[in-house]
């Protein structure tokens, strides 16, 4: 059979052992069976580490262009093949972690050039990154500088130079400066997505972000650590806060405007003595009712009368909000609910660690020891998701099941009950259910850490 040939990046990243002499080695691996041919490779870039666990060693970066006959999932498993080979255990690392090599495939071009879509379940092209990544385009300009990038629609060359001036990202400090931009767009008739955020941003809030870009004209973000919705003075003060780091993430993945404020500048002339008056909250709704309500009295009303706030300062035509926080997606539909429908909530699924833990800004606070006693939260919700899965359907059941799932030393258990998603109860139902959503908020070494999944659902 002639296989028609298509020519491949891959980028290359390391930052243990000695990187030069594993890029050497993968690349003579790469091209040993004589089907691979590399095309041209750029020099080894030193990088610092984005992401992961504080104080990892820089990166070491390149990119290399190849031509080949095999398929792209066949050649996706060939560069796990080589990393598994030169001493890369996926099964055991962190995300973001160390790595002794990393391979990815960028992008693959059939004979006529044209990007290749279809990969495999494992394998999405072109990568969804690429672009954002001044540590995979620094490489990649060096082989392929006037290539075109399927997300942006620049070149590599343009991307990296856009990305280097800040990503187009606008940076405002006031939610009157974020108000008169929004009409701005609005009136050139932009459409925007909008995220809503404390900060402290993480993969979770990220992939929010990046949604809110691919369906919207316009994503903006605002960073605002709402003191209304901290029933704990602590927990606010220990709140992690970094808005330049969180600016440079969101200048990487499509941002347009992100804007924070103060308490008196998002309630100008409201406050009385610092404290914003009962006759300006905005009531939350029946869904506040129950579990985080009865946890965090106050909390579910501060959290609507900022979004409510922030809509009004916005006015966009979509909001975004993770369903990792359930019962605050159900109270923010009621603000909306209150406000005509406007804006539109959409739902996004959980991001979650490799070891299941969903991503929060609050897991920067745990040490060692109470991050793998984190763990338990999911794995208490997939246990139960299990006995779903398997016919399990008294609610009493599925709540002692869940309850015993993330009893253990060190964690001290606030609540892990099932409800009805459809129909918010804020007691726990009894007998039968038709569907459920699992609950859970614990503390561990004096973090507090919610969770929840849906069980009949696939990816939550
Ligand atoms: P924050 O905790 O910063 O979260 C901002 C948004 O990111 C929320 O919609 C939250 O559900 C979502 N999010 C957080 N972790 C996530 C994860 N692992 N996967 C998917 N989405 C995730 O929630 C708030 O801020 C505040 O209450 C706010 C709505 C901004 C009002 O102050």
């Amino acid at each position: 059979m002639v296989r028609s040939r298509i020519t491949a990046a891959i980028a290359l990243g390391a930052n243990v052992g000695v990187p030069e002499r594993t890029f050497k080695r993968a690349l003579s691996l790469l091209e040993r069976d004589g089907d691979i041919q590399i095309l041209r490779r750029s020099r080894w870039h030193g990088t610092g580490a984005v992401g992961g666990p504080a104080e990892q060693p820089d990166y070491t970066n390149g990119a290399v262009l190849v031509e080949t006959t095999i398929a792209t999932a066949a050649l996706l498993e060939r560069l796990h093949g080589i990393e598994a080979h030169l001493g890369r255990d996926r099964a055991r690392e962190e995300p973001r972690g160390p790595r002794v090599l990393d391979l990815d495939l960028l992008y693959a071009l059939d004979e006529e050039g044209a990007a290749i879509t279809e990969g495999g379940p494992e394998l999405r092209l072109p990568h969804p990154r690429m672009e954002e990544r001044p540590f995979v385009l620094g490489p990649l300009k060096e082989i392929a500088a006037d290539q075109r990038l399927p997300r942006s629609g620049r070149t590599v060359t343009e991307q990296l130079a856009f990305l280097e001036e800040g990503g187009g990202l606008a940076r405002l400090d006031s939610p009157a400066e974020a108000r008169a931009w929004c009409d701005a767009a609005r009136a050139a008739g932009a459409s925007i997505g909008f995220v809503p955020t404390m900060g402290a941003l993480h993969e979770g809030h990220l992939e929010l972000v990046r949604r809110a870009a691919m369906e919207n004209d316009l994503a903006c973000v605002s960073v605002f650590v709402n003191p209304l919705q901290f029933n704990d003075a602590t927990d606010l003060e220990k709140y992690p806060r970094d808005f330049a780091g969180d600016a440079a993430l969101l200048a990487q993945v499509g941002c347009a405007m992100v804007f924070t404020g103060s308490l008196e500048a998002f309630f100008p002339g409201e406050l009385v003595e610092g404290e914003l008056p009962a006759a300006s909250h905005v009531a939350p709704g029946p869904s506040a009712a129950g579990l985080e309500g009865d946890f965090r009295p106050g909390h579910f009303d501060g959290v609507a009368t900022i979004v409510d706030r922030l809509f009004d300062v916005v006015e966009p035509n979509r909001a975004y909000f993770g369903a990792k926080d359930f019962q605050q997606c159900l109270v923010v539909q009621h603000v909306a609910a209150r406000r005509g429908g406007q804006p539109e909530i959409v739902r996004c699924p959980t991001v979650r660690e490799a070891a299941g833990v969903a991503m929060s800004s609050r897991n920067a606070l745990l040490d060692g020891a109470s991050r793998s006693r984190a763990e338990v939260l999911s794995r208490a919700l997939f246990a139960t998701k299990a006995a779903w899965a398997a016919g399990e359907r008294d609610a009493a059941a599925l709540s002692r099941l869940l309850r015993e799932g993330v009893s253990m030393p060190g964690i001290e258990v606030e609540y892990a009950e099932v409800r009805d998603p459809e129909v918010w109860t804020a007691n726990a139902p009894e007998g039968v259910m038709e569907r459920a959503v699992g609950l859970v908020a614990v503390n561990v070494g004096g973090v507090r850490l919610i969770d929840n999944m849906e069980f009949d659902e696939g990816t939550r």
